[in-house]
């Protein structure tokens, strides 16, 4: 009798032996199977792998986004919400109902959420790029930072503190990689990131900071150029914890294979940094086919899964219909049919979403 309710209590455990060590994802329960996870959440709690996707306010009033949402994803980034635009549109002028909305939802439902984005050119005030002084640059950042941040404490699991600093020739990574000339760049210098990242822990030792870039994950100059970056800093003591892989795969970025993103994800890990995908979608502009997308989905998903310092996989939309991709000239293929993610127009799973399970359960394609 003893030796039975023994195996009974090691049953989970047993069934998760691979799982990774990672004190903020809950361990399975004995009603989550890691050989048939019900939910893209329980399968990757069987990894140590926090899934999550992203939000927009105005998606909050749609009742079966939502419960979809809450039920697979325990990690959410507002898509736009926390972005500076949205945070502090004038100067001295912060504005974060928005922001809370999302982050209420989060914190109803037991789901952490990363704050994205402190520093990035893009969805910056007029105001910010407008300065001309270097001092009051530095002082507006540090303001912004420390407020929002201040704002966010004990509410946010990590912040993505710079984004998209790295410039190639062509938006899918190669050629001359250098840093993007914004206006943080022009006035501060590079130094500007590492300046970011101290201003950032000094407002919170707990929470995660985050490198985000895209066209990072295949072997390609921007690649190179961000490996030699975050060397840097490491050997700077800058108090960066890790860097998200975006993961817009296909048109016009980069097409990275399972085993190109997995080689990046290992040197990143050699330099004792962690891993996320902070912003996955696998689109099928240009002529791409499906069973490529799927493939693509299991084989990026798996290098995640084997690499123990990755923790994360963020699909940036719940549904092809919500994706940024139908809308964005700046995407390119905004007059083809991006349909770049697990769940279709109808919120149905698709085989995207069987080989995500797939590959956090060890099943073959
Ligand atoms: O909300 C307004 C709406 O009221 C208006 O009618 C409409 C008209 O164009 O615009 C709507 O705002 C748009 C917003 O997305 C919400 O859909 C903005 O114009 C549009 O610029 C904005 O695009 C966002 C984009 O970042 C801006 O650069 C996308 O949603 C968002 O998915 C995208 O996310 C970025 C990450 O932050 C960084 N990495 C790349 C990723 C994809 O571009």
């Amino acid at each position: 009798m003893k030796q039975y309710v023994l195996i009974a209590a090691l049953l989970p455990l047993l069934a998760c032996s691979t799982a990774k060590t990672n004190p903020n994802i809950a361990e399975p329960t004995s009603s989550n199977s890691c050989q048939t996870p019900s939910t893209l959440k329980a399968a990757g709690e069987c990894k140590g792998i926090m899934m999550g996707n992203v939000l927009r306010q105005q998606q909050i009033a749609n009742v079966e986004h939502v419960a979809l949402l809450a039920e697979e994803f325990n990690y959410l980034t507002p898509e736009n919400a926390t972005k500076w635009m949205h945070l502090q549109p004038e100067r001295g002028v912060f504005d974060y109902g928005k922001a809370d909305e999302i982050v209420n939802f989060a914190q109803k439902n037991k789901i952490k959420v990363k704050g994205h984005c402190l520093v990035w050119h893009s969805q910056l005030p007029q105001w910010v790029d407008d300065i001309t002084d270097p001092d009051e640059l530095k002082t507006v950042m540090e303001t912004h930072i420390a407020q929002v941040m201040g704002h966010f404490k004990g509410r946010m699991y990590a912040w993505d503190v710079v984004n998209e600093a790295i410039k190639t020739d062509t938006d899918a990574g190669d050629g001359n990689p250098r840093m993007r000339k914004t206006v943080f760049q022009r006035l501060l210098g590079d130094e500007y990131i590492d300046m970011a990242f101290k201003m950032a822990r000094k407002q919170d030792p707990d929470v995660k900071l985050y490198y985000n870039d895209y066209s990072i994950d295949a072997n390609n100059d921007k690649a190179d150029y961000l490996y030699e970056m975050l060397k840097g800093m490491v050997q700077r003591g800058v108090p960066i914890d890790g860097v998200g892989f975006q993961m817009h795969i296909g048109t016009p970025n980069n097409i990275a294979t399972g085993a190109e993103v997995a080689k990046n994800m290992q040197r990143i890990a050699d330099l004792g940094l962690e891993i996320i995908i902070s912003e996955m979608d696998i689109n099928l502009c240009g002529g791409r086919n499906e069973a490529w997308q799927q493939a693509l989905y299991h084989d990026i998903t798996l290098a995640c899964a084997e690499q123990p310092a990755c923790s994360a996989i963020t699909f940036w939309g719940l549904n092809d219909g919500s994706s940024w991709l139908n809308s964005w000239e700046g995407a390119g293929c905004k007059t083809e049919k991006p349909m770049p993610l697990l769940f279709d127009n109808k919120y149905q799973k698709k085989q995207t979403y069987e080989e995500v399970i797939n590959a956090l359960t060890g099943r073959e394609l």
